[in-house]
Formats: C-alpha cells, sequence, structure tokens
C-alpha cells in the first residue's frame, strides 16, 4: 500500500431544532463507513460534525417551548450524540456551532472578506412586526398565498401550490408570533459579492465533485453570480457580526465554518489548511450550492483551503415514496431502534449506496429479506454452524487449512483490491455484492465438502473442513468491518484476535482454540417493521414538529395539517329501547396487539371478569399507534353483540372508545366500517 494518506472528513451538520431520522442515517452511516474503511487501511482519518444550532428554526422553537436556545441546543446535542452512537457512527468530534472556537472562526474570516473588498451593504425591504419589534424572518409571517390565494402560508412559500415567494408579497400577512400586521420597513444587509470570483469558481467547481453535480452548478455561470446575504437582523440566535451591531451572521455562514471549528476543538485546527491532508465533504443534494459555491468562495477570499472532494447523495423514500408522517414513514433513528437493530439498516443501506446522487429507497420488504437472506442466511450462517460444530463435536479448536480450503482461503483474499477500490469510491453496493459472493462460493464449499457428515466418520477430517470455512468467514467478516463494526468486532473475538486492519486479510488461522460463539446477527421479522411504523404513525390531528427542516428526505409538506375540528354528521336518532338492548360491561385489556397484514385492526383480549376472556377485534389503529399502551386500561365493551366472523379471526364483542373531537371522532367512519370495533365520542 502507498504511504498512508491523511484525510478530514465533514458530514452535514444537522440542526438542532430537530430529532435524527432515518433520512439523515444515509449521510452518516455512509460517512461513517467510508471512514471506517480509510482507517481499516491504516490512514488518518478524521471525522468531525456538529450540531447546527443557529438560525430561526431555533428561535420557534425556543418560543414555543418556552425554554431558551442554549437549554434546547443542549438537549438536542445529547439525544443527536446518543443516536448516532446506537447506529454506530464514530466522529472522532462531534462539536457546536455555537461554540467558542466557531464565534471566533467566523469572526476571523468575514474580517478577511471584508478586507478583501467581497462585502458590500445594501437597503432592502422587508417585513417588519411593530409590535415585537424585529423584522420577521419567513417563518414569523402568515397569510394568503399571492399565487393561488391559499390562506395560513408562511413568508417563503406556499405549501397548497409549491409556488415560492417573497415575505413582502403575502397578502394580508399577519405576525405569527403577536397577530398584528407587519408593515414594510427598510433595513441594511451584509452581502457576499460572488461575481469577482466567477471564474475561478466555475474552473474549481468540476475538479471538486461529480459530472453531474458540476454541469448542474455551471448552468448557473452562464449568468453574473448574484450577491449572498449573509446577514439577519436582530434578534437571531447567532453571532453578531463584528463591526456592524445588531446584524447577526445567517445561519448558512457559521454552520460550514463549524466543520473547522470542530476540528479546531479536536486539537487539529492545522490539518485544515495542509496540503498534504485530504478534505472531504459529504453532503445531500439539497445543499450544493452552499458547499460548491459560497462555501468555496468563502475560504478562498478569505485565505484557506477548499474542499478536495464534495461527495453529493441523493434523498431517502421509502417503499418508493417520501418519508410520510401520516403513513409512518418519515421514522426517527429511535423509533427504529425501539424495533429493530442498528446492524439490519448499515447492511441495508450499505447495499444500496452507489456514491451517486440518485434517489435510494427504503423498501421495508426488501430490507426484510435482504437481511435475513443475505446477512443472516448467507453470511452469518457459515460463523454461527460451522463454529457450533467445532465447539459441540471438536472441542472448539480449529486444525490446518488443506488445499482445497487454501484455495477457498485464496478466492476470498483475491478479490481484496476489488473490494477496496469499491469502498474507496463508494460503491458500497458493489462492495456488498462482492462479499455476497465470496459468501457463496463459502456455502459452495460447505456443501461440497459435507462436515455434518465428515464429523461422524473421520472428525479430523471434520476438523479442516470447518478450518476452511471458517478461515473464509473471517476475510468475510473483516471486509464487513466498515459496514458492521460491532458485527466485526464480535467476529475478531471468535478468533481471539484484538486488532484487525486490511492487512488482517493476508493472515489465517489455524490450530487455536475458538473463543464462544457470541450472536452476531439475527432474522428480523415484518411484525417488528409494523410495530415500527405504528409507532412512527402520526395520528390525525397531531401538528407535529413546527418547521422541521429536513435534508436526505425531503418531506417538508409530507406531514399533514391539523384536522380541522368538524364533527362528522349525526347517524339518525335512536329510541331509548334501541339503547337498552345493549349489554355494556367494563372489561381491563389483557393483551392488545397489532395485526398483521392490516393497517387498521388492533386485536385485543380482554379480561371481562365473571364473563371470561373476550378476543375483539378493533379497526383503531391510526388513533392509537401503540397498542402496547392500551394494556391495562378499563374499556367498556358492548358484551352482547353477536359474534362476528372477520377475515383475522371472531371478533366476540365490540369496544367503545371515547377521543377528542378530531382525533378518535374523525376516525368514525373507519372504525365502523371496519366491522370489528367502534368509537363512541
Ligand atoms: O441542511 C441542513 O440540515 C444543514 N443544517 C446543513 C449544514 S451543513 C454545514 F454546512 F454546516
Ligand atoms: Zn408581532
Amino acid at each position: 500500500m502507498a504511504g498512508k494518506r491523511r484525510i478530514v472528513v465533514t458530514s452535514a451538520l444537522p440542526y438542532a431544532n430537530g430529532d435524527i431520522h432515518i433520512g439523515h442515517l444515509v449521510e452518516y452511516i455512509q460517512t461513517d463507513i467510508w471512514v471506517r474503511f480509510q482507517k481499516l487501511r491504516g490512514n488518518e482519518c478524521v471525522y468531525v460534525c456538529a450540531d447546527d444550532t443557529h438560525g430561526t428554526p431555533i428561535m420557534v422553537r425556543s418560543r414555543k417551548e418556552g425554554l431558551a436556545p442554549e437549554a434546547i441546543i443542549e438537549r438536542s446535542h445529547a439525544e443527536h450524540v446518543r443516536d448516532f452512537s446506537a447506529f454506530q457512527i464514530a466522529f472522532d468530534n462531534y462539536y457546536t456551532t455555537n461554540s467558542p472556537e466557531n464565534k471566533e472562526l467566523s469572526e476571523k474570516i468575514f474580517k478577511a472578506m471584508e478586507a478583501s473588498g467581497a462585502i458590500t451593504v445594501k437597503s432592502t425591504a422587508q417585513l417588519y412586526c411593530e409590535k415585537c419589534k424585529m423584522f420577521l424572518p419567513d417563518r414569523f409571517v402568515k397569510g394568503e398565498c399571492p399565487k393561488c390565494g391559499a390562506t395560513g402560508q408562511y413568508g417563503d412559500s406556499c405549501d397548497h401550490c409549491g409556488s415560492t415567494y417573497g415575505a413582502e408579497e403575502l397578502v394580508r400577512p399577519v405576525c405569527t408570533t403577536c397577530g398584528e400586521t407587519p408593515v414594510v420597513r427598510e433595513t441594511e444587509h451584509l452581502y457576499f459579492e460572488l461575481e469577482p470570483q466567477h471564474d475561478a469558481l466555475k474552473a474549481w467547481i468540476p475538479g471538486h465533485t461529480t459530472a453531474d453535480v458540476s454541469n448542474k452548478l455551471l448552468e448557473w455561470f452562464d449568468e453574473p453570480l448574484r450577491p449572498w446575504c449573509i446577514s439577519r437582523d436582530a434578534p437571531y440566535f447567532g453571532f453578531e457580526i463584528p463591526g456592524h451591531p445588531g446584524k447577526f451572521f445567517y445561519v448558512w455562514v457559521d454552520a460550514p465554518i463549524g466543520y473547522i471549528a470542530s476540528l479546531a476543538n479536536l486539537g487539529k485546527f492545522d490539518m485544515w489548511n495542509d496540503p498534504g491532508v485530504e478534505l472531504y465533504h459529504f453532503i445531500g443534494k439539497d445543499i450544493i450550492r452552499f458547499h460548491c459555491l459560497f462555501w468555496p468562495g468563502m475560504l478562498n477570499v478569505a485565505g484557506f483551503k477548499g474542499p478536495d472532494k464534495v461527495f453529493v447523495h441523493g434523498f431517502l423514500t421509502v417503499n418508493g415514496e417520501k418519508m410520510s408522517k401520516s403513513k409512518g414513514t418519515f421514522i426517527n433513528a429511535r423509533t427504529y431502534l425501539d424495533h429493530l437493530p442498528a446492524d439490519a439498516l448499515r447492511y441495508y443501506y450499505a447495499a444500496k449506496i452507489g456514491g451517486t446522487t440518485d434517489d435510494m429507497d427504503l423498501n421495508l420488504e426488501d430490507f426484510v429479506q435482504r437481511v435475513n437472506s443475505d446477512l443472516v442466511g448467507k453470511i452469518t450462517n457459515i460463523a454461527s454452524r460451522s463454529s457450533q460444530m467445532l465447539h459441540k463435536r471438536l472441542e472448539g479448536r480449529l486444525g490446518r487449512l488443506d488445499e482445497k480450503g487454501l484455495a477457498l482461503v485464496a478466492t476470498c483474499r483475491d478479490a481484496a483490491d476489488k473490494i477496496a477500490k469499491l469502498y474507496e469510491e463508494r460503491k458500497f453496493n458493489q462492495a456488498v455484492v462482492e462479499i455476497c459472493r465470496l459468501a457463496d462460493v463459502t456455502n459452495a464449499y460447505f456443501d461440497e465438502v459435507q462436515p455434518w457428515k465428515l464429523v461422524k466418520t473421520d472428525p479430523e477430517a471434520a476438523r479442516v473442513a470447518l478450518t476452511g470455512a471458517l478461515n473464509a468467514f473471517r476475510l468475510i467478516a473483516i471486509y464487513l468491518k466498515p459496514i458492521l463494526p460491532v458485527y466485526a468486532d464480535k467476529a475478531m473475538a471468535l478468533f481471539g484476535e484484538t486488532a484487525w486492519t486490511w492487512d488482517s486479510l493476508q493472515e489465517t488461522v489455524e490450530g487455536k482454540a475458538l473463543a464462544p460463539y457470541e450472536y452476531l446477527a439475527s432474522r428480523i421479522e415484518t411484525a417488528q417493521v409494523e410495530a415500527m411504523i405504528a409507532s412512527a404513525l402520526v395520528k390525525p390531528g397531531d401538528s407535529g414538529e413546527v418547521s422541521h427542516e429536513s435534508r436526505a428526505s425531503k418531506n417538508k409538506s409530507a406531514a399533514p395539517s391539523p384536522a380541522p375540528a368538524t364533527a362528522a354528521p349525526l347517524k339518525s336518532e335512536i329510541a331509548f329501547t334501541d339503547f337498552e338492548k345493549l349489554d355494556l360491561r367494563v372489561g381491563v385489556v389483557e393483551n392488545c396487539e397489532i395485526v398483521p397484514k392490516s393497517s387498521k385492526l388492533l386485536k385485543f383480549t380482554l379480561d371481562a371478569g365473571a364473563l371470561g376472556k373476550r378476543t375483539i377485534f378493533s379497526g383503531i389503529r391510526g388513533a392509537y399507534p401503540d397498542p402496547a399502551a392500551l394494556v391495562g386500561k378499563e374499556v367498556v365493551f358492548v358484551a352482547n353483540l353477536a359474534p362476528r366472523k372477520m377475515s383475522v379471526g371472531v371478533s366476540e364483542g365490540m369496544i367503545l372508545f371515547a377521543g377528542e373531537p378530531g382525533v378518535c371522532g374523525g376516525a368514525v367512519t373507519a372504525l365502523a366500517s371496519a366491522g370489528g370495533g367502534t368509537v363512541v365520542s
């Protein structure tokens, strides 16, 4: 291998105002795999990231929760760190943009930009609330869309028709804080002039990202580059601009500087400008403009080194569609982990990531199938079958490699350069194909040498056969280490080794005792996926997050807007004698579970006291996505309803649920037509 490379890698900084979701993880998992690969190869690779803490969304949240922005960002930081580490994302430093290092660097870079003549001041008209005494950012003003007339639209774009506009174009605007009508006022802002760098940037772009990204970017160079507004008026949660009291850096100015600040906080600031260090940013395709235009422009005039490459990926879709709260596919990292192992997602994402800007689909059926058939059935089975047979029948000791075993090991080893190249080029999907091919070859070897038969007739020959299979598995596990680091560490422990590197591929293990087999991966079930979707479902009536800014998934408009609190029309009146026919009893929910293959039904087991146990199917899953939460609750049910045969079983009664108008009430028709249970409100 050539000399040790020195590399700095970043992933985009997640906003501090939201949870980490599976869309974000497309980026962090792929960066982590790449970084781990570099480390496995023996390169010095430093992976830095941070929370992106400044700007309007955090102010909106702060007001909503009545908490200081600092308290919110501290809480998010802890949550983000917890989620990332559960997904085995190993940053060398995970910092915050609200740091002294970042303030100092932002000021320094700005002053250098200003000194170079790249900063101009211009006056612009903006909405101002006289009551709140502030200029209104887009998310602080609502009104009617100037294009389609939809009401309740924010100052930047219309959720209804999708058009974008300036806040001052809104019809009948109101301040979302106090409800007053804002006025138009002039204010001065600072601009970063990019046009002087027109030719320099145009020449820089093609060598620093992939061709598709570069071609798209170069389209903008047919015209002069427009100046970029880099200031915001007070009050703003961020850094005040030196020499410009009352003006703050727009969040997108200090966010990328946060990469350098995180590196500085690690004590490795010098790596940034070192010409011997490679610098790479991993980002989503929605933030190309910031990373390939403004950012290199800023660094350039400030005398800093720019990135060597910007690696751009696409968005995540789930089952072929945008992530959606109402479909339960807007899945937070935490929700995923409540139901499924991190390794399964890491493996599946790796199997799909190809280093391009194409969107990537998480097809949930395919996910279950691939994890079970490839990771568990094909790969892990080699280790579990072989080591367990060795432990049970052959004192857990490896033997030597015979000719067949050596040939198998050679086949696995020969793939090293190809797999390394694929990792390097971020074609993880192809690396996984190659690794699975080696598992196929090993399984074919296993079937051919038949150790389970040999063990009865010639135990020493069986030992040799198993030694071949286990050596092949060892190489496969080393190849998998960037994707499944915890898995690989357990596999390494099986062989009694302490540190695998890429060079470990050249070794074989013979004659030594295996450690006890520790479970590596187990099958995942469709029911786990269904339970996860049920937990992620946003009930009708939930308003969801405030201005959730997504990155790897474009789903701003996917969140359902709050259901209007209008009552469904009443059915015709019934007589008291009709009502009297109902025998209403109280039961305790002993068990409640999701009915597989049904999006609506929950299956209840009620303890109805002297009446015994009742099984009741109820179509209320939309209103109660977490069935476990209902266990132990007392419910009223219609005890004398004739048992009803449904496709999933017999329902012996009907449970009455009460809910707030617009929540359960909105679900009445769906429930009644589901036939199993109903709701009264
Ligand atoms: O799009 C986003 O989620 C931003 N928070 C990314 C910032 S990346 C960097 F430039 F800081
Ligand atoms: Zn106001």
